[in-house]
């Protein structure tokens, strides 16, 4: 939430700054602005609430001087409504200081009154303004050190903040502080970089440090000095992105989310690449860490949205092939309802961006209570996997659009291998077992394919179809209940429309009530071939919404002639295992979405109320 960018070197920075952050916009759309050192040593600022779009064509109409230095933030409004007042950078010091900021503030309001009183005044209602004037204060206070005045305000606020300011009097100068907020360095040749997250400089340069908590960075463009709050130097490993800029482009696509669906195959063929050896999983990455799962008695998955629903999908494999007992839990109810856990749980995390705070707090709250964590997270250098003992990242490569399609499918895919690892080094699973699994899991991009080429463009003309629905309700069983959700959240989510995701067996303990003739119901159907059992129970709650005058849209497996009769349309998926249908059935749920939401002319990256990586609790 907030995207936040920061730039000193040789160059002009504007044009740096807009493109981190066009490369930062899905962290927050309420606002945008930069603001920069000029020439002749000022500080030149221009902001605007709107897109990004409202800030360049203002910058386009009314040129901003250029300036080497400079610091640039798109906003997702937390203290105060979306406005030119209330958007970043704000300016302090008789307008000599430009701050940024993300995250809340949480005594903003007690120091508010203590800094009118001593005659400061606001034009703003954040809780940044706040941090720009108590910086300000300081800064005058301490006779003009920067690095200075940010220890002393860092010991003042309360919550969580990354904070990037530049101050008139030092050019080539910007230094940035962090706690429970996400603040990455860039290091490039002779300029360097700050970015809330790899995102915003990876088309300069794919060398990088993560800032740990409580931490200080300066950057100019000779070099970065990282300090703790106390001011003792701190020593950060560099380390490589992997991404580079033009997977966090969006091509030749009419959107993010368009490129990402067609990135599914590849976001679990890249997630398993590197992690098979002789026919059995084995995680580089958790070698040497077998005392980790060797006496472990319960595994708590903890995450939010999409990637609980990718945890509920993992359970069902978890339990299978470990033998282990598994809760999948909201990461923002975890933490308050007093957790029986200790040494002998592993607490499992899930989260694409690495940053969200629900599920950051509930990750240091297991640590503290002696758990054991581990983190499956697809962005390098994030928060959460700097919080626990051990990380398997997923490889799906940037994720750009807010609703999350790929990654879903590769943190179901990480969990498998996690599981299929577990379960290897607990021997539950026998290594024909493994191999057979392993045979599955690889075969899984190739059939995303087959979906993607053969329906795809009948999904989007039956969604555009569809495009004046008010409710849509989706239902599923066994692993088929998690995508069930995953397939309501997509839709309410890009497309506005009320929906709705049930265990197909709940249906007659009250949802049924919802059904009336015509009311879009889609129902995931398990494989006749692989759950004979649960498909008939399937079919059977088929018929009984059919009776109530219910339109079905049946997700059925290539062959499975049991639902023609009672499904007004069926949408194909190739033959698979058990386990693996839910990486196949949830394909067409997200094109689903998508093709509704396009066919109402909604921006289907940047959905209303939202943005990606969660950092407010
Ligand atoms: C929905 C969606 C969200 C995220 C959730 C967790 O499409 O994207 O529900 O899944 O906010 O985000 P991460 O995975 O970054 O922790």
């Amino acid at each position: 939430m907030c995207g936040i960018v920061g730039y000193v070197g040789p160059r002009d920075s504007e044009g740096i700054l807009i493109a981190g952050l066009a490369r930062l916009e899905y962290r927050g759309y309420d606002s945008a602005g930069i603001a920069v050192i000029d020439g002749a040593g000022s500080v030149a600022m221009r902001k605007r609430a709107g897109k990004l779009s409202v800030l360049r064509d203002d910058l386009a109409a009314h040129a901003l001087p250029g300036g080497t230095t400079g610091i640039g933030h798109t906003r997702w409004a937390t203290h105060g409504g979306p406005t030119d007042a209330n958007a970043h950078p704000h300016l302090a010091d008789d307008d000599r200081l430009a701050v940024i900021h993300n995250g809340i503030i949480e005594n903003f309001a007690e120091l508010k009154v203590e800094l009118v009183s001593e005659g400061y005044d606001f034009l703003s209602e954040t809780d940044t303004e706040v941090a720009a004037v108590l910086l300000g204060r300081e800064y005058r206070a301490n006779g003009g050190d920067l690095v200075e005045a940010f220890r002393s305000t860092a010991s003042r606020l309360d919550g969580a903040f990354t904070l990037l300011a530049m101050h008139e009097e030092h050019p080539g100068l910007v230094v940035g502080a962090r706690r429970n907020s996400p603040l990455v360095i860039g290091l490039g040749e002779g300029e360097n970089f700050l970015g809330s997250d790899v995102a915003a400089f990876v088309e300069h340069t794919r060398k990088a440090l993560a800032i740990g908590q409580d931490e200080i960075v300066a950057i100019t463009p000779a070099g970065v000095e990282v300090t703790d709050f106390d001011g003792a130097a701190v020593d950060v490993e560099p380390f490589e992105v992997l991404w580079d800029a033009a997977a966090a482009d969006k091509g030749g696509w009419s959107s993010f989310m368009a490129k990402e669906v067609s990135e599914e195959p590849e976001a679990v063929a890249n997630t398993i690449r590197g992690r098979v050896r002789d026919g059995q999983v084995v995680v580089p990455e958790l070698d040497g860490m077998d005392a980790l799962f060797a006496d472990i008695s319960r595994i708590i998955v903890i995450a939010c949205g999409t990637a609980a629903y990718a945890g509920a999908v993992g359970k069902y494999a978890l339990e299978q092939w470990t033998r282990i007992p598994v809760d999948v839990e909201l990461a923002h109810e975890f933490r308050y309802r007093d957790p029986v856990i200790g040494p002998d749980t592993l607490v499992v995390s899930i989260s694409q961006s690495g940053e969200t705070m629900d599920t950051l707090m509930a990750v240091k709250y297991a640590r503290e209570r002696g758990a054991r964590t581990l983190s499956i997270c697809n962005t390098q250098g994030a928060t959460i996997p700097r919080e626990s003992d051990a990380i398997v990242y997923t490889h799906a490569g940037p994720e750009v659009a807010v609703a999350s399609t790929k990654a879903f499918v590769a943190q179901i895919t990480a969990l498998y291998l996690l599981a299929l690892h577990v379960a290897r080094v607990r021997g539950t699973v026998s290594s024909a077992e493994g191999e057979q699994h392993v045979r599955e899991l690889e075969a899984v991009p190739e059939k995303i394919s087959q979906i993607l080429d053969r329906e795809q463009a009948r999904i989007e003309e039956f969604a555009g179809w569809m495009a004046d629905t008010r409710s849509v309700l989706f239902l599923g069983r066994h692993v088929g209940y998690p995508i069930a959700l995953e397939g309501a959240l997509k839709l309410k989510e890009i497309s506005y429309i009320h929906a709705e995701g049930f265990a197909a067996g709940e249906l007659k303990h009250g949802p049924i009530a919802l059904i009336e003739p015509g009311q879009p119901v889609f129902v995931i159907v398990p494989s006749p071939r692989e759950s004979a059992l649960i498909h008939s129970k399937v079919v059977s709650n088929i018929q009984e919404i059919r009776a109530r005058g219910a339109r079905v849209i049946a997700i059925a497996e290539e062959g499975d002639a049991a639902v023609l009769p009672f499904a007004d349309e069926v949408l194909r998926i190739p033959l698979a295992g058990p386990l693996m249908e839910p990486l196949l059935a949830v394909v067409p749920l997200h094109i689903f979405a998508m093709g509704l939401a396009t066919a109402k002319g909604l921006d289907v990256d940047q959905p209303r109320n939202l943005a990606k990586s969660v950092t407010v609790e």
